[in-house]
């Protein structure tokens, strides 16, 4: 298994958008396509879903947008945009700087802890038999109550904080009051977030289960990321060359556009539980 790293691009070659804080897309402006394009695909999308024995969630930080919650690479908005990975999501970057890292981090958990499932968090959850992985450290899944035997956090989660040097000590935080540096109370190193950050390992059990569920599944439901982080994206691809439909969902084209069976533009919180409620006196979508 590969470390965490931005992707070279499984398939749009030369993306000119990749991390690019020069990327015109305004956040919040979603370009529709052609209404009638739009229904087809949505209905395209709930019949495939409706035919589905096996559905599998991959999402990413555009599901928990409209909760408010920052994404990584939207122009302006996105947190990439305006702070350095390198300084606040990798090792080195903690290293130099416990305090920095720490405080950036407990201010995204204030936010986090703020901050209430989505209609597309709530849709998820309520269909108890679809299987989930997701790149997102925050707890809105969770939060929205999905079965936490059927999420898998391959970034982990900012809900803990761990060892850094993996001694195996790990506890709980607060979200809404995140406590600052401390030692781990086991080995003595600084405890951090338990979240994958860029030139670490994925947790290996989340990444086995999630690229068994994405061999295993008939829809791959793609919502709300950019898919050039790998190896998670990579997921999507093993999802296709596996045989499942790839159904994705984002305010605009990504790195999963061309994989897409059926892509659908707009919002996560408006289209997704339109795919996944049932209109009334209907069975399941
Ligand atoms: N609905 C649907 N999609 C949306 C919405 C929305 N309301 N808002 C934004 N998006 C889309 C954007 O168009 C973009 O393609 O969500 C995507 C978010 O992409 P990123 O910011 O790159 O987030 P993500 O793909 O989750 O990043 C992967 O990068 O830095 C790391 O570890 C971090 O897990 C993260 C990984």
């Amino acid at each position: 298994m590969t470390r965490i790293a931005i992707g070279s691009g499984m398939m749009r070659g030369n993306d000119s958008r990749r991390d690019s804080p020069n990327d015109l897309w305004t956040p919040g402006a979603v370009t529709m396509p052609p209404e009638k394009n739009h229904q087809e695909s949505l209905e395209e999308a709930r019949s495939l879903l409706a035919g589905s024995a096996g559905t599998v969630s991959f999402s990413g930080a555009g599901l928990s947008a409209e909760s408010g919650i920052a994404t990584f690479r939207d122009a302006q908005t996105g947190l990439w945009a305006r702070f350095d990975p390198m300084t606040l999501a990798s090792a080195e970057g903690f290293a130099r700087d416990p305090g920095l890292v720490t405080e950036w981090y407990r201010d995204r958990r204030r936010a986090i802890a703020r901050a209430a499932p989505n209609p597309a968090h709530r849709a998820l959850a309520a269909r108890e038999e679809i299987e989930h992985i997701t790149q997102n450290i925050d707890d809105l899944l969770l939060r929205a109550g999905a079965d936490p035997a059927r999420i898998v956090s391959l970034h982990g989660t900012m809900t803990r904080d761990r060892c850094h040097r993996h001694c195996g000590y790990e506890e709980e935080v607060d979200m809404r009051d995140p406590p600052g540096v401390r030692p781990c109370p086991q080995c003595g190193e600084e405890l951090r977030p338990s979240v994958v950050w860029f030139g670490e390992m994925l947790p290996a059990e989340a990444w086995e289960k999630a690229d068994w569920l994405c061999r295993s599944c008939e829809v791959l439901l793609v919502i709300g990321t950019s898919a050039v982080v790998y190896p998670a994206a990579a997921l999507i691809s093993v999802a296709h060359d596996a045989g499942a439909k790839i159904i994705v969902v984002n305010t605009q084209s990504s790195d999963a556009s061309a994989l897409a069976d059926v892509e659908i533009i707009g919002r996560a919180g408006e289209i997704v539980p339109k795919l996944l409620q049932s209109p009334p006196g209907r069975g399941r979508a």
